[in-house]
């Protein structure tokens, strides 16, 4: 694509307040090298439609708040380069599962309320050393590995949006909320499984999902929900079935290797924390 082409997005605008249904407007915009779709959304918003809404921030793929639908895959507006789509036009169209604000902008709250329904966050029963540690809580790289690749989530709902379960049950948790239950309950410092169980595994709960992988494909930044959610669904079934003794969180000594592993699982290879 020259420098001196132009590309087309075709964007629905929706005003729920004031609009009665969808609509969708072309725009054409000038091509320039490296341009991202959100940058595509900028030069529109500021030479042919101020009224345009979308939402945004880091511009950098760290923030999360620009997924929106881009040509028909749900991801990042400013991680997209408009030249790797190798489409003559650009068709942008806010997050699916979820209710729009306006034009572009997904209301994100019911994501987030099930996220924090599922206490994404360390829980430990020695509170006292959760609020004034008085060590580090040591983790060898394997236990680190158990959940590393799920902490890379930025909460942008493009999981949410691809998924299938979503589309058909509101009460889904969705996979972003069920990985980062998985992500935690993993955590060798973590003593929370039990309580998370009781967030996902009930009525259009974790057991709701049938492996579609959608999400996974849809990830921006190479999380994996749809086998976070395999793995806890394969921990409540050992908890069910007792195959696993009562995980103790690992402690914080100084100086000595902690691990608190459930039985069960095979031990990490020595490692010497220096
Ligand atoms: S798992 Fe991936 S797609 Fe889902 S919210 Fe996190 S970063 Fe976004
Ligand atoms: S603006 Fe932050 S992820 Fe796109």
């Amino acid at each position: 694509m020259s420098e001196s082409k132009t590309i087309h997005f075709r964007i629905r605008k929706f005003n729920p307040e004031t609009d009665p249904a969808p609509s969708w407007k072309t725009f054409a915009v000038p091509f320039a090298k490296g341009m991202t779709v959100l940058d595509g959304l900028h030069w529109i918003k500021r030479n042919q439609d101020t009224g345009l809404a979308f939402r945004y921030s880091c511009r950098m793929g760290v923030c999360g708040s620009c997924g929106m639908l881009i040509n028909g895959r749900p991801t990042l507006a400013c991680n997209t380069q408009v030249a790797a789509l190798k489409a003559a036009m650009v068709v942008v169209a806010p997050l699916p599962n979820f209710h729009t604000v306006r034009d572009l902008v997904p209301d994100l709250t019911p994501m987030f309320e099930k996220h924090q329904a599922i206490r994404p966050f360390i829980l430990r029963e020695d509170k006292g050393e959760m609020d004034a540690p008085t060590a580090e809580f040591y983790q060898t790289p394997h236990e680190l590995e158990e959940y590393l690749q799920f902490s890379f989530c930025i909460r942008c709902g493009a999981c949410m949006a691809a998924c299938p379960t979503m589309a058909t049950d509101r009460d889904y948790p969705g996979p972003m909320p069920l990985a980062q239950a998985y992500r935690y309950s993993a955590d060798s410092r973590d003593g929370g499984f039990a309580e998370r169980a009781k967030a996902v595994d009930r009525k259009s709960g974790v057991f709701s999902c049938h492996f579609g992988s959608e999400c996974s494909a849809a990830c921006p930044k190479g999380v994996d929900p749809a086998k976070a959610i395999q793995l806890m669904k394969r921990r409540l079934v050992f908890d069910y079935l007792r195959l696993f003794k009562a995980k103790k969180p690992c402690g914080g000594v100084h100086g000595q290797r902690t691990t608190g592993r459930r039985e069960g699982i095979p031990e990490a290879p020595e490692y010497t924390i220096k």
